[in-house]
């Protein structure tokens, strides 16, 4: 055997540096003037951030359509809405259809922008909020608390255009809500909202696992990314991916952008804003509450909730039931004979700012609130930390890049040098020592063959980091290509 023999894997054949094409990517080039739109379906949202759908009555018609107006996608939240009608009592669940319809159309006078409407699929009036949805001809409705696989008239909603968004906790979920619609409905949802354990309100996740690193909106909006890719292949159609649940600034939008959404829900931003739908004192209890004021609780719907602990909750822990007058059975799950408080009057009265016989649900994040604001502001806000944070991210991305190319030389170098100086004058050593039968410079030989051959490996291990860094910025351009031509 000939140890002298230098493997033809030894040479850097295919991706040789002058082989591919590394280009310069002019940063100066891209307008980072605006944030990318949202579309789903035909809607097309100027901003990509849609303001949660909160019950009971945080968010109607006023703050619906002071984010529409703004370019965003404003939500009215539909469960309970029939509450605003002092006659509640006598008129049931008729009430909500009828306080729905009011506040659509309210919403569609104040504003031509985009308005959705958010369905509880755990009340037992889901189907009649749906088909008023469907008769208003909402733009979007986004359907949480429960998963819409049943009933579902997806003939109508797409007779009358209205887009459809399931709100999900996991890729699971997700998958079963497309898997069964394209079994029962030959169709799929127009997108997905993802919603994480930091979210206000009801939560669906299990107590375990809110503070669980694995069940992170971080961990979870990937593997739904990864779920619905699948069918807009499928269905040659963009699905955008929603991410909710602690998105409090502009640079957490960049975040969750770069991990595969293309717009983000958010909520307590939203209640401490001027035009949001509840009392002052609900706001003022944004401002005033502290870290440690944020709890999980039990909620009559069958959800742990996320809230704002004060006296009427602490009463509840303690074990005390509130007298409860049932006008109802409006949720499923709530046993009208074990449920120690109406959930839906607790949160009209919050609503209300009778904080006494109720209570607020809020965002991990609603400490950090310390101003209410106007959706002007807030949107502002959010827009120029977003463009701020794209910019630094951007420029990250190229300086590493340029780093990864002189790597590349450098290596590259190295290895032809080695190659050169080393291992050709050794070969020609080590033949003449096995014709001699002897072996002074085989070692040494293998040596030099060694640290070409990892040289070698470092070398290609550098190449598919930088064209993985190229692909990054060449996506980027691209995107900003697009986006520009779609906006200019
Ligand atoms: C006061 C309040 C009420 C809410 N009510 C509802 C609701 O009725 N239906 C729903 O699907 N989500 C509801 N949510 C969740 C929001 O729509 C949104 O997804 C969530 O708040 C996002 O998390 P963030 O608050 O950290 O931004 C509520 C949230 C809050 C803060």
């Amino acid at each position: 055997m000939n140890n002298c023999k230098m493997s033809s894997s030894s040479k850097i054949r295919k991706r040789d540096l002058s082989e591919i094409e590394w280009p310069r990517f002019d940063l100066s080039k891209i307008q980072w003037s605006r944030m990318p739109k949202l579309r789903i379906g035909d809607s097309v949202a100027k901003l990509p951030i849609v303001q949660g759908g909160m019950g009971v009555g945080i968010s109607l018609s006023g703050l619906a359509s002071a984010v529409a107006n703004e370019g965003g996608i404003g939500v009215i939240a539909a469960n309970a809405i029939g509450m605003l009608d002092p006659d509640y009592y006598a008129s049931h669940k008729d009430a909500n259809a009828i306080a729905l319809r009011k506040e659509v159309r309210k919403a569609k006078e104040m504003s031509s922008g985009i308005i959705g409407v958010n369905i509880m699929v755990a009340v037992n009036d889901f189907y009649a909020l749906l088909m008023v949805a469907i008769e208003e001809k909402v733009d979007i409705v986004f359907l949480g608390a429960g998963l819409p696989l049943k009933g579902i008239p997806v003939e109508a909603l797409r007779t009358a255009g209205v887009k459809v968004v399931p709100i999900v906790s996991s890729a699971r979920a997700a998958g079963l809500i497309f898997r069964s619609w394209l079994k029962k409905y030959e169709d799929v949802p127009d997108a997905v909202v993802v919603e994480g354990p930091k979210a206000g309100g009801h939560l669906g996740f299990k107590e375990d696992q809110i503070d669980d690193p694995d069940f992170a909106l971080e961990r979870i909006l990937p593997e739904v990314v990864a779920v619905v890719k699948g069918y807009e292949k499928k269905f040659r159609r963009t699905i955008p991916v929603i991410a909710a649940g602690g998105v409090f600034t502009g640079t957490d939008i960049y975040k969750f952008f770069k991990l595969g959404a293309s717009g983000v829900q958010m909520g307590t931003r939203f209640v401490a804003t001027h035009e949001c739908d509840a009392n002052i004192r609900f706001k003022e209890s944004y401002v005033a509450c502290s870290e440690d004021d944020i709890e999980i609780i039990k909620s009559p719907v069958g959800m742990p909730g996320r809230a704002i602990r004060n006296g009427f909750l602490t009463d509840i822990s303690s074990g005390k039931k509130m007298k409860l007058k049932c006008a109802w059975k409006c949720l499923k799950s709530c046993d009208i004979k074990t449920a120690r408080y109406c959930i839906s009057l607790a949160l009209d009265n919050a609503r209300k700012g009778n904080l006494k016989k109720g209570f607020v649900f809020a965002g991990s994040n609603a400490f950090r609130i310390n101003t209410i604001i106007s959706v002007k502001e807030l949107l502002q806000e959010l827009q120029e930390q977003y463009l701020c944070a794209r910019e630094k991210g951007a420029g990250r991305l190229r300086s590493e890049y340029e780093k990864a190319l002189e790597k590349l030389r450098s290596l590259k170098e190295e290895y032809l040098t080695t190659l050169k100086n080393g291992v050709n004058s050794l070969k020609n050593q080590c033949e003449r020592d096995i014709e001699k039968g002897v072996i002074t410079f085989r070692e040494e030989y293998l040596t030099v063959l060694d640290k070409i051959n990892s040289l070698k490996s470092e070398y290609l291990k550098a190449v598919d980091n930088a064209d993985f860094l190229k692909n990054e910025l060449a996506r980027l351009f691209e995107q900003y290509s697009l986006l520009n031509r779609l906006q200019t």
